[in-house]
């Protein structure tokens, strides 16, 4: 592992750092097989943020199934990754604070992908309240989440207690199904789910 100087994930220098020296053991390398089968089954075209997007595998994928798809991230070095993995679509990427970012148009989904896990425990309320502030009635949440409770992080794994904890107040969960082609880091800890916005 290469030294690092940031060790505050909620630094955008902390993620520069890890993209610059090319350390990403998160990085699927690819669009994940349930959100590919989750774009085919799609009964229209959504209109979709993915949040804290890294390299965004998963922008080219939804953006050619003729979706309305913006992915952001607040590391200047990851978005500058993600435009030239993206080719024609590099404009559908955003340098921007999800916690800040206001999307200009109403949206059908958010997209998780190591998002929540990147983030120290203490931040997840705010994570739901904003995914919940996103998503419009009906609107969707579909991803991968980590379960763990390893105390160091990232990533930091969640207790499938806690994460009903934090999206039943404003979420129903509609898919919860295991994923078939996880990268090591995630191996055996991480599930494919759909929350719907109540
Ligand atoms: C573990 S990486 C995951 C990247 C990508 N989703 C993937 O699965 O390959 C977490 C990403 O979230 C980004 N991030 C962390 N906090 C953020 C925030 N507040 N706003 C936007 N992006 C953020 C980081 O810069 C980093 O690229």
């Amino acid at each position: 592992m290469p030294d690092f100087s940031s060790r505050d994930p909620l630094a955008p220098a902390f993620w520069d750092e890890r993209f610059d020296k090319q350390f990403t053991p998160w990085d699927r390398g690819g669009a994940p097989a349930e959100l590919r089968d989750f774009v085919a089954q799609a009964p229209r075209p959504l209109t979709a943020l993915a949040p804290g997007c890294g390299s965004a595998w998963e922008l080219a994928l939804m953006l050619d199934a003729g979706w309305d798809a913006t992915a952001i991230d607040f590391s200047a070095s990851a978005v500058a990754r993600a435009k030239t993995l993206a080719g024609k679509w590099a404009d559908r990427i955003v340098q921007a604070d999800f916690f800040e970012y206001t999307p200009p148009r109403p949206l059908d989904l958010v997209y998780e992908q190591a998002f929540l896990c990147a983030l120290p425990r203490a931040r997840w309320p705010e994570v739901a309240r904003r995914w919940e502030q996103l998503l419009r009635s009906g609107g969707l949440l579909a991803g991968y989440f980590y379960f763990d409770n390893a105390p160091k992080g990232p990533p930091f794994g969640i207790a499938r207690e806690r994460l009903d904890e934090l999206l039943t107040p404003g979420f129903d969960c509609i898919v919860d199904e295991a994923v078939s082609d996880s990268i090591p880091v995630f191996a055996g800890k991480e599930r494919w789910m759909v929350w719907r916005r109540k």
